[in-house]
């Protein structure tokens, strides 16, 4: 049995993985996003106090679970990359528990693990090109196997997740923002949503940027603001019109992507690759470009300690164990940026 533990950000989160089948036999999860709501995004301090109160807690349910921890074979543990005082929180547990009982320590990327969400109770599919959405990334990777992945596309600024939070925040809606604009864009009617230059328009590679994105529904906003209060039919109309920008760029890129690329299967994940529209958008351009989509459950998209059990298997399997007493907690098998196709 390995014990996957996630503090990357605002879940604190502890799965169970039996090692021989990768099989998922419990999860659980406490997150504080109405602790962070009023904020419009997550504090780090705010956030590592309550991983201190939650961990523990979450602890004593797996031991439950488990009739105490006897048989635990390994602990695997988001290190990277994440907010430094909240990894921490997750890695001190994590110690604790492999020095208590003498297992070993597996330290996860936590965008190798969002990839193994595809993977939960699956063998994985290698190779894969894999489109990550979320809070701190955009990302295309490609997969050729467990430690062998590499980001061939990233953000120039901002993430789109973040993007989708802000322009919440920027209405005065809650955190996190993704959920609030999708179902606000459900509400405008087709063809009303609000017109927005398409980033990176007559930019050759294969890059990402949300940054004009949201200046320019920080713009548009204001002028609405100007004219008096922002009516709820003008917020349903922003969104729309931010969420189909914002996925016709994602959708840009995977066109030049697949045009280069011969591999058959691609993955999307992270917390944005909870939205309907997203899924459905690409599910389209796989069809299209005769690619096969896979996607993770969605209780599985945003942060969670089973896909960091997922991967914690797999490393188990490679015996790619990290020190107990060391400064440097990175994984070795962390994703490096090998920007192809730079048109
Ligand atoms: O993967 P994740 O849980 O955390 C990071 O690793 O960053 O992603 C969180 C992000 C947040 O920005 C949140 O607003 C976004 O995922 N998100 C969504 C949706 N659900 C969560 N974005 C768009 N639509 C959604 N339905
Ligand atoms: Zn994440």
């Amino acid at each position: 049995m390995l014990l996957g533990i996630e503090s990357s950000c605002d879940d604190s989160s502890l799965a169970l993985v039996d090692l021989q089948t990768a099989k998922l036999l419990w999860h659980s999860k406490i997150s504080q996003e109405s602790a962070h709501s009023p904020y419009g995004g997550v504090v780090p301090e705010l956030a590592s106090r309550l991983h201190a109160l939650n961990l523990p807690l979450l602890a004593q349910r797996a031991k439950d679970f488990l009739n105490g921890f006897g048989a635990l074979k390994a602990i695997a543990i988001t290190t990277c990359p994440g907010l430094s005082v909240t990894l921490l929180e997750g890695l001190m547990l994590a110690k604790t528990l492999a020095l208590g009982l003498n297992i070993p320590l597996i330290a996860i990327d936590h965008l190798q693990a969002h990839i193994f969400s595809l993977f939960i109770d699956k063998p994985p599919i290698f190779p894969l090109s894999v489109l990550l959405v979320s809070g701190g990334h955009t990302l295309i990777v490609e997969a050729h196997g467990p430690q062998e992945m590499q980001i061939v596309a990233k953000s120039l600024d901002d993430s789109l997740g973040e993007s989708f939070d802000k322009v919440s925040k920027m209405l005065g809606l809650s955190y996190p923002g993704g959920p609030v604009v999708e179902s606000l864009a459900k509400a405008c009617p087709p063809q009303e949503e609000l017109k927005f230059t398409l980033p990176l328009k007559d930019h050759k590679g294969l890059a990402f940027s949300f940054s004009g994105l949201k200046n320019a529904t920080r713009l548009a906003i204001m002028q609405e603001k100007e004219k008096g209060a922002v009516s709820e039919s003008f917020k349903a109309r922003l969104c729309a019109g931010f969420q189909k920008t914002a996925t016709a760029h994602l959708l840009q890129n995977l066109r030049r992507y697949f045009a280069n690329s011969p591999i058959k299967t691609l993955g999307l994940v992270g917390g944005v690759s909870a939205n309907l529209y997203v899924r459905e958008r690409i599910n389209a351009l796989c069809d299209e470009f005769g690619r096969g989509l896979l996607l993770a459950p969605l209780e599985f998209c945003s942060d969670n300690a089973a896909m960091v059990a997922r991967v914690g298997v797999e490393l188990f399997r490679c015996k790619d164990f990290s020190p107990l007493y060391d400064t440097d907690i990175s994984p070795h098998t962390r994703l490096v940026y090998a920007p192809k196709f730079l048109l």
